[in-house]
Order: structure tokens, then sequence, then C-alpha cells
């Protein structure tokens, strides 16, 4: 198959069949080329993480058309509203408190109560959603730690076949990624500088704060670091038994689990254990992850135990944010 493709109407209704599928179809937009999964579907996000190589998972921008279809995924504010009205469509991103019955992968917010929403101007990243009739998850569309891609040889160039299918809409015309504004507090806070700028914002809203570290991929300090997911249960990694009243989420095969002291990991009950992947899958793991503690953490064990993953692949993700997750517990 040609990895670029020219985004005529067949290609893009193909492009969305593929997303439908769980696939990933790199997109233009008019910041940079995004890397895009269907954002209801947790492997097809989890899938971004894995073609990208990311170490972490970032929280991702899911895409749409317009406030209404915002609406159904995130809780607006005046001021948000006052945004999504000036500068919808176009180079901006909000991130506002998730909607609890949001119909979206947890993985795209990494699991915390916020989400990343924006509603790109170009007519092919709006087209493919349409043709999806379903919101978009999407981060650049670079492999980890590299540039920005602007033109679909880029992609090309950065993820090869990871890319899925590359729809081509010529060089992006602003070619820095949005600019993304964190709409969840009383003041809101530019976390992202880009094309709409501090100037723009501050003529719509007044009062604006900037803290352009917290999105540094490389924070350098602890106190930089971006938010994250934390469980009220603790966590205890690298788990090799389940201890009395524990709960455990397990990776792989539980066969030769023990719990100390009584007995088989297997004989568990059912709401005391969830496993990420029977088959050792790491792709399946990141797609539970976030969904999985949630669920044991909603039942007040005094700690979950986490069987070992391995640092390979996404391995390296789900560690990171278990690592996170556990606090300052070593791996
Ligand atoms: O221009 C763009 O925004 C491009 C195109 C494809 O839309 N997308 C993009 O996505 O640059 P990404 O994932 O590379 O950057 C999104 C940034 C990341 O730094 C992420 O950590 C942050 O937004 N972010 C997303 N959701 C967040 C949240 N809930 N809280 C804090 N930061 C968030
Ligand atoms: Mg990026």
């Amino acid at each position: 198959m040609t990895l670029i493709v020219e985004a005529t109407g067949d290609n893009i209704r193909k492009a969305a069949a593929r997303l439908l599928e769980g696939g990933l179809v790199a997109f233009p937009t008019e910041t940079v080329y995004g890397l895009g999964a269907d954002a209801t579907n947790d492997r097809a996000v989890a899938a971004i993480f894995e073609a990208k190589g990311r170490p972490s998972f970032n929280p991702v921008i899911v895409h749409v058309n317009d406030k209404a279809e915002a609406e159904a995924i995130v809780e607006f504010n005046p001021k948000a509203a006052l945004l999504a009205s000036v500068f919808w469509p176009g180079p901006l991103t909000m991130i506002l408190p998730r909607k609890a019955d949001a119909k979206l992968s947890l993985l795209t917010s990494a699991g915390l109560p916020t989400q990343a929403v924006r509603a790109s101007n170009h007519p092919v990243a709006r087209e493919l959603i349409k043709a999806l009739g379903r919101p978009i998850a999407a981060p650049s569309a670079n492999a980890s730690g590299t540039l920005s891609p602007t033109t679909p040889q880029h992609v090309a160039e950065s993820l090869g076949e990871r890319a899925g299918m590359i729809l081509a809409g010529g060089k992006s015309a602003v070619g820095l990624e949005s600019t993304v504004v964190d709409m969840t507090g009383p003041v809101p806070v530019l976390l992202r500088p880009g094309a709409v700028t501090l100037e723009d914002l501050k003529m719509q809203l007044g009062e604006v704060n900037v803290e352009l570290e917290a999105l540094n991929d490389a924070p350098k300090s602890p106190g930089q670091l971006l938010k994250h997911y934390a469980p009220k249960t603790p966590l205890r990694l690298r788990a090799v038994d389940v201890k009395p009243g524990e709960a455990l989420l397990a990776f792989g095969s539980i066969r030769f689990m023990g719990v100390a002291g009584s007995g088989a990991a297997k004989d568990m009950p059912q709401n005391m254990r969830m496993n990420l992947s029977e088959t050792g899958d790491l792709n399946e793991a990141a797609a539970n992850l976030f969904s999985m503690l949630h669920q044991l953490d909603a039942r007040g064990f005094r700690s979950i135990a986490v069987m070992n993953i391995p640092e390979t692949g996404l391995g390296l993700a789900i560690n990171d944010r278990l690592r996170r997750a556990a606090g300052a517990q070593k791996p």
C-alpha cells in the first residue's frame, strides 16, 4: 500500500473505515499533522503511543468539529464558550473537565479528570471527523522526541508504516502546534503558546496566567511534572504474590501467583482481581490500564498488587504511569 495518499473523498472514506477498525491514520490540520485514532477505542488510542514510541502516556487532544460535539465530552464554562465562539475552528486547544458519561477512552486523558479538545479548521481533518462520526484522538504525527511534522513527507520519514495511512493535505499553514489553555480553574492558564496568542486570549478573557513549563516533555524539576492520575488506593508494583485484603492487577497468566498464606490468586473473588492482558499483550494492557485502575480503586481495597510488566515497547509507558500513580514508590 502506498503510505501517502491524496485526500480525495474516496480516500477520506477509506481512512474513516480504517479508524473505525481501530487503525491509525495521519491527517493534516492547520497546525501540524496529527496521528489519529478513534477516540472511543482504547486499543486504537494505545496504538498511537506504540507508533510514536512515547515512553509515557501523555494525555492527547481529542479533535471534534464544533462546540456542540465537544459538549458531549467536556463541561463548558462561559469563558470556554466564549473562546470556542471566537477561535474555533482554529489552532486553539482547551482543557476542560471531562464529562463522566463521555464516550471516550480513558487513555485520551491519561486517567485525568480533564480532557483537551480542539476543533481544527483544516477541511481534510473536518471531513475525516465527519466521515467517522466520532471524535478523533491525535497527538502530533511524529516519533517521540522529534520535531512535529508539517508535511506528509515528514510523517512518512518519522513514522513510516507505523502511521498506517497518511492523508496528504499540503503543508500545514500554521506550522506550530496549537495554543493550549487550561480552562478548568477560575483564571485561564496558557500552557503552550501557539498561533492564538496570549494577547488574543487576554483580549477576550482579561486575566490569563502563563505556565509554559507545565507541558514541557522533559520537565526540569519534579514540581513541573504534568499532573498525573493518582489512585486513592496505594499500589504495590512488581508484586510476586498477593497479600491478604489486597486486590490484584494482573498481567499475563496468574496460574503461579499465590495469595500470601492462603492459596492461589486464581481462586480470589472476581471483584478483587483484574487482568490487564491474560495473554501478556502490551497494547491490550495499555488499553485497559486506566479503566482497570479506576475500577479497582473505587472498591476501597487496602492496596493493589500490580504484577511486573516488561520494560519494552508500550511497557515503558505503562510502567511510567504506574510508577507515577504509585507516588514515590521505586519500580
Ligand atoms: O496542533 C496540535 O495541537 C496538534 C494537532 C495534531 O492537533 N496536536 C498536538 O498534540 O500537538 P500533542 O499530544 O503532541 O500535544 C498536546 C499537549 C501535550 O503536551 C499534552 O501533554 C497536553 O497537550 N495535554 C493534553 N491533554 C491535557 C490535559 N488534560 N491536561 C494537561 N495537558 C494536556
Ligand atoms: Mg507533539
